[in-house]
């Protein structure tokens, strides 16, 4: 095994990248921050109307906003979150329904400490609307995954993945219902295994992560 994904001395401190209505952000807020030596210590978004900066607020954490018309250029807006984050020293960057693709500059400064949770498993249906993607697929076995953030569109090496067999949904609404609790367990727990340390990468294999007891 080679390099571990987090493990440091004192807090383990997480910025939470987030656009939507902000679940899963809430999820991490009630179940690890400020446990186990877990601080949330930063949410910021590209929009400034995210239900996901109100939670933030009423959990006493910082919140910034860094819309895409601020800036000329995706690296330009990138390059003010990546400093806005590394100015509040987080251990581990989270993509929670962040609907911006983030510049291979801003990963480089966070290597393998980004990670964000998708609503299928990948690799299928990446990208937006993957609960569409797979019901217009007709899938019967339906899933949330957690991932690593990479250069590409949802392809960095899997973190957890739960699979749940609906093989009679017909809408998003009854699959995302399924869904979100296990986002909601499955975003936290990455959180903890990367905290405490628990989490490396095969050296036969970057590609699969590895969780210690
Ligand atoms: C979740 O479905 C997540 O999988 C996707 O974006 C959604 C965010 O939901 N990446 P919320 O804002 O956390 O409620």
């Amino acid at each position: 095994m080679s390099a571990q994904a987090g493990q440091v001395e004192g807090a383990f401190r997480i910025g939470v990248l987030a656009s939507g209505t902000g679940t899963n952000l809430q999820a991490i807020l009630d179940r690890v921050h400020g446990r186990e030596g877990i601080e949330v210590v930063g949410v910021a978004s590209d929009r400034p109307d995210a239900r996901a900066l109100e939670r933030a607020r009423a959990a006493g954490v910082e919140t910034a906003v860094f819309p895409p018309e601020a800036h000329a250029e995706r690296e330009a807006r990138d390059r003010a979150l990546a400093d806005w984050l590394a100015e509040r020293s987080v251990d581990l960057v989270v993509l929670a329904g962040y609907m911006q693709l983030l510049s291979p500059e801003f990963l480089s400064r966070f290597p393998a400490r980004v990670i964000n949770v998708h609503p299928a498993l990948l690799p299928a249906f990446p990208g937006l609307d993957a609960v569409d993607q797979a019901l217009a697929y007709g899938v019967k076995v339906f899933g949330v995954t957690v991932h690593f953030v990479d250069e590409g569109v949802d392809s960095g090496p899997v973190l957890l993945q739960r699979a749940v067999e609906l093989p009679d949904a017909r809408t998003p609404d009854e699959v995302l219902a399924e869904l979100r609790p296990i986002e909601h367990e499955l975003l936290p727990e990455a959180i903890r295994l990367i905290a405490r340390g628990a989490v490396s990468f095969d050296a036969a294999n970057p590609r699969r992560v590895v969780i210690s007891d």
